[in-house]
């Protein structure tokens, strides 16, 4: 049977007030040695304090909600894992769902972190949510959450919520210029148009081109998951494209996998720019030139601002970060 602070009352002599304050590291006025004697009569007896009782109390359950687009993806199981490391520091649980990158899941796993008293809310949107044509039932759903939350990757335009995000149209342009400094004429954008990050991806991208002098661009749409940078690499025609900016490293993995089926090789047959510069990339010896946004970064400050938000430090707060181009063997000079 789990022990209670009336336990270990009962087995120190003192009152439940102030071993429960001990407990709780929270200020009181007691001797050093009756402090001892319940902190060790604690360990000695495996207590665990009790969340569901506290919070009837302090109206704190001490657990975060994370909501994330598509956990199969590692720049998000990356970012959660930041996330997490950073609140276990803190004595919070965080509570993880994945929304398939559908907004009626963004709307359901919402509702079910706030009937769950969650202290906090990370949101990254899902692409859906994020569609021009949802706006008006999105800020319904966000304005109706009564915790502090921070929007994490994805924002939404024109609104003063809480974000931390990366510069996504400076990153595909810096990305671009890359490929267009090398002499390509004729380049490709796999691009994402469901996704507000993958607009702004656009808008660095056409800069780009627009600053260059005449070339060829071809645009493919894909979805941020590997079959569909694949599906594209089945068909890509080399010998027309020598070039491509791809909107993420999922999608460029399976454009890679597609071309080499055909017996053609990424850096050698076709040039390739991707984004998010994922570990993966490091791991399997990859040469692949990406854009990175630090996801550990985002992770850290989404979570500093969350925490300041929710002690009632700070109201809110945007915060945009410039990510930088890893140069590495997948772009040959024209
Ligand atoms: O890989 C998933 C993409 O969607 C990343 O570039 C990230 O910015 C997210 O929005």
């Amino acid at each position: 049977m789990a022990v209670t602070l009336k336990d270990i009352s009962r087995m120190t002599g003192v009152s439940v007030g102030l071993v429960s304050k001990v407990l709780n590291d929270k200020p009181c006025r007691i001797s050093s040695e009756k402090r001892a004697s319940i902190i060790k009569c604690a360990e000695d007896h495996n207590y665990k304090r009790n969340i569901l009782a506290s919070s009837l109390v302090t109206r704190k359950t001490y657990t975060i909600g994370l909501l994330i687009p598509d956990i199969t993806n590692i720049f998000f199981s990356s970012l959660a894992k930041t996330i997490d490391t950073f609140f276990k520091n803190h004595d919070y649980t965080i509570l993880i769902s994945n929304s398939d990158d559908t907004m009626s899941n963004d709307i359901d796993i919402i509702n079910n972190f706030s009937s769950r008293q969650v202290d906090g809310l990370l949101v990254v949107l899902s692409n859906e949510s994020c569609q021009k044509e949802n706006e008006e039932e999105l800020l319904k759903v966000l304005n109706r959450i009564s915790v502090p939350f921070v929007l994490l990757d994805r924002v939404v335009d024109n609104t003063d919520f809480s974000s931390v995000s990366s510069d996504n149209e400076a990153g595909a342009y810096m990305a671009t210029q890359y490929l267009l400094n090398h002499n390509h004429q004729s380049i490709a954008c796999i691009g994402v148009s469901s996704s507000l990050n993958g607009r702004a991806r656009l808008k660095g991208f056409q800069r780009a081109v627009e600053e260059a002098k005449a070339i060829d661009v071809t645009y493919y749409e894909g979805d941020f998951h590997f079959k569909s940078g694949y599906k594209i690499g089945k068909d890509l025609d080399v010998s027309k494209i020598t070039g491509v900016f791809s909107m993420n490293d999922m999608m460029s993995f399976g454009l890679a996998k597609a071309l080499n089926e055909r017996g053609l090789k990424i850096g050698k047959d076709l040039s390739l720019v991707s984004y998010d510069n994922l570990d993966l990339i490091q791991a399997l010896g990859i040469e692949l030139s990406s854009v990175d946004q630090d996801v550990n970064h985002l992770g850290r400050l989404s979570s500093e601002l969350l925490l300041d938000m929710m002690k009632e430090n700070c109201d809110r707060k945007t915060i945009v970060l410039q990510p930088k181009l890893i140069k590495r063997d997948s772009v040959k000079k024209f």
